[in-house]
């Protein structure tokens, strides 16, 4: 595939609504792939993408209902899921500063069903940004993800204050799992999106600081 597709922005199978296309082209080292920590949580297992993973990507991101707030478009061949890995992979980084992990979602029998990753977007913020396999949905998975990718910036990257993501407004679903992993609404803001033609849409911005996330445990291990 084209390097124009492989670093167009519109394949990224989360939802990433200020991803930026990059020419800076990496090498994959086995070692690249080795640095992501693996995380477990009761029915997933986080852990780096693997290049023969392409066909399980495209399986999910090639559904129009899965991408269909995402700032991407549905993947349109095993290809366009490859040259993502790809890019992933090549851009997978957990150097102190430009930190960057995007997590295949495994569920323990080791099937694929989706992304979550987080970024670090400054010295003392990140941001996660996640997607699903439709299969999947509503049963607590990306709660899950996420909760355990929270739990591990704050505790194991330094200097992170605070844990950004978003979407827009009418993804409901989306916007109910942020509130659910404790994060608040900050600000709204309309925007205009490549994908959406000429139609502005409004984005919501939600975040969690470390002092909230301290403070829902303490008041969940109070009540
Ligand atoms: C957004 C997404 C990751 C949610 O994953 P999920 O595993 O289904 O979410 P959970 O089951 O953990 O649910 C979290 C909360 O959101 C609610 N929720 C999930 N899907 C919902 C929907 N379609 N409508 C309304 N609420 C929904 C759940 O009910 C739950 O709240 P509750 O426990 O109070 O009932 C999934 O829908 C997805 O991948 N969508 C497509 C990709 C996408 O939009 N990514 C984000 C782009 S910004």
């Amino acid at each position: 595939m084209s390097r124009k597709a492989l670093f167009d922005p519109k394949l990224y199978p989360v939802c990433d609504c200020h991803l930026g296309s990059s020419d800076v082209s990496r090498t994959i080292t086995k070692d690249m792939m080795k640095k992501l920590p693996q995380i477990d949580t009761n029915r997933l297992r986080l852990a780096s993408f693997k290049p023969d993973d392409a066909e399980l990507v495209y399986a999910y991101a090639s559904n129009p209902n899965v991408a269909r707030y995402t700032s991407w478009q549905p993947h349109e061949t095993v290809a366009d899921s490859a040259g993502w890995i790809e890019y992933a992979l090549s851009h997978q980084d957990l150097e102190h500063e430009s930190l960057n992990c995007p997590w295949a979602i495994r569920k323990r029998d080791d099937s694929l069903i989706g992304c979550i990753s987080f970024k670090r977007t400054s010295i003392t913020t990140g941001r996660i940004d996640y997607v699903l396999s439709e299969s999947e949905w509503k049963q607590g998975l990306m709660t899950e993800a996420a909760l355990a990718v929270l739990s591990w910036a704050f505790t194991h990257v330094d200097g992170i204050q605070e844990i950004e993501s978003g979407g827009l407004t009418e993804n409901v679903a989306t916007v109910n799992l942020l509130r659910k992993c404790g994060m608040t609404l900050r600000k709204t803001a309309n925007h205009h999106f490549a994908k959406f033609g000429d139609e502005e849409k409004e984005v919501s911005y939600f975040s969690i600081t470390r002092d909230e996330r301290k403070a829902n445990r303490a008041s969940r291990e109070a009540g």
